[in-house]
C-alpha cells in the first residue's frame, strides 16, 4: 500500500513449515512464515514504514541492518514487540542505495531467533543507481548466505539457547552450521544466461566467515558493499564476508559456454561447508548492461576533522559472574551509555580485539582509516560492519547524522552479541 509520501508494508512473524532438505519438513520463524522473509524494494529518501506483527510465542525485535533509522524504529534490542502485538517500524530512507536486511535484534536471544529464521533482504535503490547500466530485473539477484545445522527429523534445533544449563559456554566461538544455505535452501542451482548477473551477496550466519569465488574459475567484480556503490568497480577473484557484511558482484557468464556448470564455493570451509550454489550456463542471450568505470562519488571523510578519537576493546571475560564477551571490559547493559557522540561530529573510532570480531554500528556508516596499523589503499567505500582479525587494531571514521538518540554498537558474530558483547552510545 502507498499514498502521497509513504509505502507501506505489513510483515507477520509466525512459525511454519519449509521445505528446505529433501523429504523433510523443517520449522521455522519466518517474517510472513518465510525463511528467508519477503524482499523489500525500497527507494530512497521515500518514507518506509513496516509493520511487525509478532504472532510467535516469544518477544521479538526488528531492527534494519544498514538504516539510517530513528532511535524509535531502529530495534534498540529492548523494545520489544509481545507476541501477539505489533509494531510500527517508519523508516526515511535518507541515505544511498545500498543492500540493507532485516532481522531479529531481540536481546539475549539475536542468535536464536535469527537462526530460526528471521531475516530478510531491504534493497534500497535510489536515481544514480538506477541510471548505471548494471545487471538488473532478472539479473539482479539478492543471496543471502547462512549456515545451519539439522536433525535427523529435519528439525533445525538451536544448540546455545541461554536457557541450556551451561550450553551458552559451549559457544563461545558463535554457532556453526554444518549446511551452507542460499536464499534458504542447500546447494542450490541457478540457470543462468550468457550474460552479466548482479549478485548482492549477504553473509547473514550467526559466527561463519566465507571467502567466496568462483569455480573452476572466474572474476567477481565488485560494485558495492555495506554501504552502496564503491567509486570504481574492483576486480577479485575472491570475496571475503563477515558476518553481516555484504558485497554487490558482477559475474559474466559470457566467459563461458552454454552448458558449462560453475560453482560458487567457500575458500574458508571444507567438503560440505565449501559448497555455496552452482550456475548452469542454458543459454546465450543479449546483454545490454556494462560495468561503468566510475560508478558513483563517494565522499571521503577527513579524519583530520574528527574532534574525538575513542577506544573500543572487544574481548573474553568475566564481569560481575557474566561469563563472555565484553566492550572495554563490560557486558552490554542497557541502562548504561558508553559514548556520547554529538549530532553532526566526525569522530575516530579505535577498535581492538582479541580474537576476530565482526563489529557493527547502527545509523553511522563509517569508513575503515587502517587496519593493523596499514592504511586503507584505493578510494574510500562506506561500511557498516568490519572484521577484526584476531589482536588486531581497525581505525574507522565516521559522522553521526540525522538523529538524537541511543543506538548500538555490536560483534555481529550473533553468540557474540548475545552473550553481551555489545555497546549503547547515545547521540546528543
Ligand atoms: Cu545486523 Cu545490530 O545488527
Ligand atoms: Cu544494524
Ligand atoms: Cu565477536
Amino acid at each position: 500500500r502507498s499514498d502521497a509520501t509513504t509505502d507501506y508494508y505489513e510483515l507477520t512473524q509466525r512459525e511454519a513449515d519449509a521445505q528446505i532438505l529433501p523429504g523433510l519438513r523443517t520449522r521455522v520463524w519466518g517474517y510472513d512464515g518465510r525463511f528467508p522473509g519477503p524482499t523489500i524494494r525500497a527507494r530512497a529518501g521515500r518514507r518506509t514504514v513496516v509493520r511487525v506483527t509478532n504472532a510467535l510465542g516469544a518477544p521479538t525485535v526488528t531492527h534494519l541492518h544498514g538504516g539510517h533509522t530513528p532511535p524509535e524504529s531502529d530495534g534498540y534490542p529492548t523494545d520489544l514487540v509481545g507476541p501477539g502485538t505489533h509494531r510500527d517500524y517508519a523508516f526515511p530512507l535518507d541515505q544511498r542505495a545500498s543492500t540493507l536486511w532485516y532481522h531479529d535484534h531481540r536481546m539475549d536471544y539475536t542468535g536464536q531467533q535469527v537462526w530460526r529464521g528471521l531475516a530478510g533482504f531491504f534493497l534500497v535503490g535510489d536515481e544514480e543507481e538506477a541510471a548505471l547500466p548494471l545487471p538488473s530485473g532478472e539479473r539482479d539477484v539478492p543471496l543471502m548466505i547462512c549456515d545451519r545445522s539439522f536433525a535427523a527429523d529435519g528439525s533445525m534445533p538451536y544448540p546455545a539457547s541461554p536457557e541450556g544449563p551451561g550450553a551458552r559456554e559451549a559457544f563461545m566461538g558463535g554457532v556453526l552450521g554444518d549446511v551452507i544455505l542460499v536464499n534458504g535452501a542447500p546447494w542450490p542451482s541457478l540457470g543462468v544466461d550468457r550474460a552479466r548477473y548482479r549478485f548482492r551477496l549477504l553473509n547473514a550466519s550467526n559466527a561463519r566467515v566465507y571467502e567466496l569465488a568462483l569455480a573452476p574459475a572466474g572474476r567477481l567484480v565488485r560494485v558495492g558493499g555495506d554501504g552502496g556503490l564503491l567509486a570504481a568497480p574492483r576486480s577479485a577473484d575472491r570475496v571475503r564476508l563477515a558476518p553481516g557484511e555484504r558485497a554487490d558482484v558482477i559475474v559474466d557468464f559470457a566467459a563461458h559456454r552454454v552448458g558449462e556448470h560453475v560453482e560458487l564455493r567457500n575458500l574458508l570451509g571444507e567438503g560440505p561447508q565449501a559448497r555455496v550454489m552452482r550456475f548452469t550456463v542454458e543459454r546465450d542471450a543479449r546483454d545490454d548492461s556494462a560495468i561503468p568505470a566510475a560508478l558513483s562519488r563517494v565522499e571521503a571523510l577527513d579524519p583530520a576533522r574528527a574532534a574525538v578519537t575513542r577506544d573500543f576493546e572487544f574481548s573474553s571475560g568475566s564481569m560481575n559472574g557474566h561469563n563472555g564477551w565484553l566492550i572495554n571490559g563490560k557486558p552490554f547493559d542497557a541502562r548504561r551509555v558508553d559514548a556520547r557522540p554529538k549530532l553532526g561530529q566526525v569522530e575516530i573510532w579505535r577498535l581492538t580485539s582479541d580474537v576476530a570480531h565482526p563489529v557493527h554500528l547502527h545509523l553511522s556508516p563509517f569508513q575503515v582509516l587502517s587496519v593493523g596499523g596499514e592504511r586503507t589503499a584505493g578510494p574510500p567505500e562506506w561500511k557498516d560492519t568490519v572484521e577484526l582479525r584476531e589482536a588486531q587494531t581497525v581505525e574507522i571514521v565516521t559522522r553521526f547524522t540525522g538523529y538524537r538518540g541511543r543506538y548500538v554498537m555490536h560483534c555481529h558474530n550473533l553468540e557474540h552479541e548475545d552473550m553481551a558483547m555489545m555497546s549503547t552510545f547515545e547521540v546528543v
